[in-house]
């Protein structure tokens, strides 16, 4: 079984959750996923699990603190992945501020427990405040910003990680559609952080201060771009985001309509081990 096929299998047996962006978002790619219950938080993709498998295979991080974690999906791939590649430690921190919070952090834990990923850790709190009573180590070497997507929630986030990253601590943010995160990006740029565009589902982007590691992850994803900037299109994305939100929002209502409950059995990606 590959890791993302074992995290899929344990959320199944843990929660009620439906597919969302079957073929990704902004790009081809996905799946992602939403508990039954509620139209969101929304996870990471499938594909984007196997960035993750990539990165983690190239770089074999000891250490990864993630902002953002919902029902767990994202830590649950990264610490399993991490696992098997000399991994010790992954924080995360959630304000459980979306949806059902206080039921994604349980489903969050009950994966974690089934997948026996002793070296997660789930916290509570707000980033950036209570980043300080969170972080456990000096600094990260993978740092995952998923929280809140406007502006300046993300800058702060980034701004809040800075005093626990070194200068090869390598950042990933996901949703470079959103204009908060872009931003972020932007902001990293200008104070001298090399990042590169990836075509994900809903596009990530990795960055790092240091030009030897930026090498690597330009090697590690050469699909990629070290122009996160020039991929920005608010058309293209307000399209693709209409058009396949439109689709969620409708068959969340069907669902609550007719109390049906149609969930399919996908492909896995392929890209993760
Ligand atoms: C998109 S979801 C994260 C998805 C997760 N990374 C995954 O793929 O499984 C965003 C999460 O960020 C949390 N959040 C929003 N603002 C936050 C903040 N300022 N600090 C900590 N968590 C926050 C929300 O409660 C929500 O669970």
């Amino acid at each position: 079984m590959s890791y993302v096929e074992e995290v899929v299998a344990a959320l199944d047996a843990v929660a009620d959750t439906r597919v969302v962006w079957e073929k990704g978002l902004m790009n081809a790619g996905g799946p992602h996923r939403r508990l039954a219950s509620s139209i969101s938080p929304i996870s990471i993709g499938e594909d984007e699990c196997g960035l993750f498998g990539r990165l983690i295979e190239e770089l074999e991080p000891k250490t990864c603190f993630i902002v953002g974690n919902a029902f767990g999906f994202s830590s649950a791939y990264i610490a399993k992945a991490m696992m098997d590649h000399g991994g010790e430690r992954i924080i995360t921190l959630d304000a459980q501020s979306e949806g059902d919070g206080e039921r994604c952090a349980q489903i969050a834990r009950a994966l974690t427990k089934k997948l026996e990923l002793d070296i997660l850790t789930n916290k509570k709190g707000w980033s950036p405040d209570d980043l300080a009573t969170a972080v456990e180590s000096e600094n990260y070497d993978l740092i995952f910003i998923d929280g809140c997507h406007g502006h300046p929630a993300v800058s702060k986030d980034f701004d809040g990680l800075q005093p626990y990253a070194r200068p090869d601590t390598v950042f990933v943010w996901h949703d470079f559609w959103f204009p908060g995160v872009r931003h972020s990006v932007n902001e990293a740029v200008a104070k001298g952080f090399l990042c590169h565009w990836v075509p994900t589902s809903c596009e990530m982007v990795l960055g790092c201060q240091d030009e030897a590691m930026f090498a690597r992850l330009q090697k590690a994803f050469p699909e990629g771009d070290a122009d996160p900037e020039s991929h920005f299109s608010l058309p293209r994305y307000a399209i693709n985001w209409w058009l396949k939100s439109m689709s969620v929002y409708l068959r969340v209502f069907a669902e609550r309509v007719t109390g049906a409950s149609p969930t399919r059995q996908l492909p896995r990606a392929s890209g993760d081990s």
